[in-house]
């Protein structure tokens, strides 16, 4: 068979080229050329030959429309995780999970074979361990004879007929990064295999009504590697985040077809695979020594509220340039709320370097730390602490006013069930409970709990 002819068409400004390259020299933006197959004595005079041609349309209300929800879905064996699908992985729902290497997307796919094979039909491909690896581990986490099917491949083709043929109800592929299918002469891992390859795979878990959990990887900026259709093409998108060395990991939706995407399940990693943690906020403050420097923090993960320590270390800079650095949260909003602080309090944070930490490995993405985080730097500047007891939470805006922060209600009930005894918060409106103390702004939060 001739080989197919394919160019490369560049997906921001639809220049083509023969040869792939890194770089669109038209429009200059990088990776963006996708391999496609030319075919010949089409597109031309496409408009004039096309005319009449199409059928017309038939409309239907979305009421006569057979609701797909109907159908059972299949439970992954760990209740927080199936709230985060939105009550499980719906048949011929395709799941993409990705997250930074050794973080345990491996195990916790595992786990959930382990659990769901017991009623379902599941096959568990992979591309990126031999046999005996994936059984080793598999004894590991007890799910060695349960009947789960595995396979080694790399082809998407093949993929896709067995998916054709084989009646399973979930497909697990990992990882996507390593699957090639013939027709496209690229490398695996290139935009256009992992494009392609998919497409392929998806069209056959619809056809088939087959569940398909794509593993995917994470580059080092921290986005899923591959095209950005990739995340549209899926229904579901989870992120794995968290530390690859202990603490917390957190399993969150960024996109779901079939649920909210406000939930999240938090694990930890034993000997044993991962485990959901029961009561976060009471393992995050068990090792707590209340120093200066030393925040609580209620946030919320997911829909869920957590109280999380946030730490902060001010030192003297002994380089001109002062240095700023931040684990779990983002490193520009850090710069943005120093700033803050330097022009809207009488804190001079412009010679010294700042450290900032979340205990446990999680991630803050919640505005409302903006608070926590800048009285921490404050509480460690001036070398005092807080009371004990003080859970912290607001956003900040530029003029270091404190705003109103979503879902107060939940982050009070918590600190309340911790044993904390007050809030420093924005003001709440319709909250006549004696637990919030309001601070209007920056300075106010200062001068009256850390001076
Ligand atoms: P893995 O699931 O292979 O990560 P990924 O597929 O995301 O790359 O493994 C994650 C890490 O977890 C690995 O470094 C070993 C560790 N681990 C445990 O601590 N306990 C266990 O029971 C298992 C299976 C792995
Ligand atoms: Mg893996």
């Amino acid at each position: 068979m001739a080989k197919v002819k394919t160019k490369f068409i560049c997906q921001n400004c639809n220049t083509s080229y023969p040869k792939w390259v890194g770089k669109c020299e038209n429009c200059g933006s990088w990776n963006t050329l996708v391999e496609e197959i030319i075919e010949d004595n089409k597109g031309k005079n496409a408009i004039a030959k096309s005319e009449g041609m199409g059928k017309r349309i038939i409309s239907y209300g979305l009421d006569e429309v057979i609701l797909g929800d109907s159908q059972e879905r299949i439970s992954t064996g760990f209740g927080e995780l199936d709230l985060v699908l939105g009550g499980g992985i719906l048949p011929a729902g395709v799941i993409l999970i990705a997250g930074q290497p050794g973080i345990g997307k491996s195990t916790l796919l595992m786990q959930i074979c382990g659990f769901a094979c017991k009623n379902h039909k599941i096959l568990y491909i992979s591309g990126e361990e031999s046999a005996s690896q994936v059984a080793l581990r598999s004894k590991r986490l007890g799910v060695y004879n349960t009947g789960l099917k595995f396979a080694s491949s790399t082809s998407a083709d093949d993929i896709a007929e067995t998916i054709n043929t084989d009646n399973f109800d979930l497909v697990i592929i990992d990882s996507i990064q390593t699957l090639a299918m013939k027709e496209v002469s690229s490398a695996s891992g290139t935009v256009s295999q992992i494009t392609n390859s998919s497409n392929l795979i998806m069209n056959a878990a619809k056809k088939n009504n087959t569940a398909v959990i794509l593993v995917g990887h994470i580059t080092k900026e921290g986005s899923i590697a591959g095209p950005k259709t990739l995340e549209h093409m899926v229904d579901v998108v989870l992120n794995f985040e968290g530390d690859r060395y202990g603490g917390f990991k957190v399993v969150r939706a960024v996109k779901n077809r079939y649920g909210s995407t406000s939930e999240a399940a938090i694990f930890e990693m034993d000997n044993n695979g991962l485990k959901i943690v029961k009561n976060p906020s009471q393992a995050l403050l068990a090792e707590r020594q209340n120093t200066d420097g030393s925040i609580i923090m209620a946030t919320l993960e997911g829909g869920r509220p957590l109280l999380v320590e946030v730490q902060a270390l001010v030192t003297k800079s002994s380089f001109g340039y002062p240095k700023r650095t931040v684990s779990g949260f983002d490193l520009n909003r850090l710069n943005l709320l120093v700033a803050v602080l330097n022009q809207r309090t009488k804190l001079d944070l412009s010679d010294k370097d700042i450290f900032v930490n979340v205990v446990g490995g999680l991630k803050l993405n919640d505005h409302a730390s903006d608070l926590a985080i800048c009285m921490a730097i404050a509480s460690a500047a001036a070398g005092r602490k807080l009371d004990d007891g003080v859970v912290v939470f607001g956003e900040v805006g530029l003029s270091g006013e404190i705003r109103i922060a979503k879902q107060t209600d939940k982050r009070v009930q918590e600190a309340k069930k911790l044993g904390f005894t007050k809030a420093i918060a924005p003001a709440h409106k319709d909250s006549k409970d004696q637990f919030i103390k309001p601070v209007k702004d920056l300075r106010e939060a200062l001068i009256k709990y850390l001076q």
